[in-house]
């Protein structure tokens, strides 16, 4: 716990405490190093913050899952409102109900998590007038932008936290990048910690947190930049070359220049279960036309999905190659599906030469539609033999399954 009375400050986590609530746009993001202070900076500003918003609407705290809130948040928050501002916080960490009392006003909160694709359920409907996000990248994208549209009283006050991922992060992409060049300034505001801007670290403490990273992680977590991982797989897959507006790409479809429709799939349970929707135009150009990316998802979400996708463009897919290691899963799809289903899976080494050919001629284009696909292109690397890492992988195998059964038929 926090000894706050101790607390030093830098000039940067001054400015940033007393800038006035009202002067703070509708979303502030705080990122950068490991242990810079932006989470505690954050709390510290929860108080003033919630005497700006009064207690009208519900305010939200989530994390990857509530777990970590707990861990991570309400451990210091609930100390620093008790013991030093003389308030109450009930925390009840199975239902997520928080409700804090501070300064005469009782604020209604809601605690949960957003890592997983089904924690939309949990915030469906309902006004917020404060949300804070800690460890944003690690929510899910669903989740984050269905956040932002609950946050509709004017005086909604959002704050975030992060350390930096890689630079094709949908938050780096959509938030971060635009804010570097001068756009949206006037509805999102970013704050870039280093270690140097905590002033409770000691130098020694700073050198020992220096020394836990390499490589990529290292300019992350330390240095605090935005960049694609060492040792891509897929190293000449560029985004700004690669990928096309979904708009586009359905224009084309709609003007009938994808000749044949097919899907790949890799079935997880924990691990999310990724189906690519692919398509090829008759130059032999490969599109990922569309993306299911989902943890805890059963066969009959899969084929829900894929039954949605031809009535939504209008196409019939002619097959699926899945991954073998769930063959009653496939049986499934063959007995529910029009699709014919293959399980031929493909040896690693050769369907990735396949996929970085393809790549390499240009001719694979990923609509923008596909977040989680884009993502993992940026991500999905070697370890420190010749084989790609298990993680980060989910998109990219399914269409390793995908290209590779097109790729070696045509
Ligand atoms: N106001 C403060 N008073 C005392 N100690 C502080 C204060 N702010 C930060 N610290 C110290 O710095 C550490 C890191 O702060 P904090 O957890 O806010 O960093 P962070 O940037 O959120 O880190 P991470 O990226 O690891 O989540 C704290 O655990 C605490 O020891
Ligand atoms: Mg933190």
């Amino acid at each position: 716990m926090i000894k706050w009375e101790n607390s030093k400050y830098s000039e940067k986590s001054r400015r940033f405490l007393s800038k006035p609530p009202a002067d703070f746009p509708l979303f502030t993001l705080l990122d950068g190093a490991v242990r810079s202070g932006k989470t505690l900076n954050i709390i510290q500003k929860i108080p003033q913050i919630f005497e700006f918003v009064g207690n009208e609407y519900l305010k939200v705290f989530s994390g990857y899952s509530r777990n970590s809130v707990k861990n991570n948040v309400i451990l210091e928050l609930k100390p620093f409102i008790e013991n030093y501002l003389g308030g109450r916080v009930r925390y009840n960490n199975s239902t997520g109900e928080m409700d804090i009392r501070l300064f005469g006003k009782e604020y209604n909160c809601y605690v949960t998590g957003g890592g997983k694709s089904d924690s939309l359920n949990a915030i469906q409907g309902g006004t917020w007038d404060f949300w804070y996000a800690n460890e944003l990248p690690r929510h899910n994208y669903g989740f984050y932008n269905m956040a932002l549209s609950r946050l509709t009283p004017a005086n909604a006050r959002a704050f975030a936290d992060s350390n930096p991922e890689s630079s094709n992060h949908w938050l780096y992409l959509e938030k971060i990048k635009p804010y570097l060049e001068g756009k949206d300034k006037d509805v999102f505001e970013y704050w870039h910690f280093t270690m140097y801007d905590n002033a409770n670290l000691s130098d020694v403490f700073i050198k020992n947190q220096e020394k836990l990273y390499k490589g990529v992680f290292k300019k992350r977590k330390i240095d605090g930049l935005w960049i694609v991982a060492d040792g891509l797989v897929y190293d000449t897959f560029k985004r700004d070359k690669h990928s096309i507006s979904g708009a586009k790409l359905f224009e084309k479809i709609q003007k009938s220049e994808i000749a044949e429709y097919f899907l790949g799939i890799d079935w997880g349970w924990n691990h999310p279960t990724a189906c690519l929707l692919l398509g090829h135009g008759a130059d032999g150009t490969c599109y990922v036309i569309d993306e299911l990316y989902s943890a805890k998802l059963d066969f009959e979400g899969v084929i829900r999905w894929i039954n949605q996708k031809q009535s939504e463009y209008g196409k019939f897919f002619s097959y699926a190659n899945c991954d073998n290691a769930r063959p009653e899963q496939n049986e499934k799809l063959r007995r529910y599906t029009n699709l014919v289903i293959y399980e031929e899976k493909p040896k690693v080494e050769d369907s990735i030469a396949l996929v970085r050919s393809l790549i390499n001629y240009d001719k694979l284009i990923v609509s923008e539609k596909c977040i989680h696909t884009l993502e993992e292109f940026g991500l999905y690397s070697y370890g420190s033999e010749d084989v790609p890492l298990k993680i980060n992988d989910d998109c990219m195998d399914a269409l390793r399954y995908g290209l590779y059964k097109y790729l070696t038929e045509n």
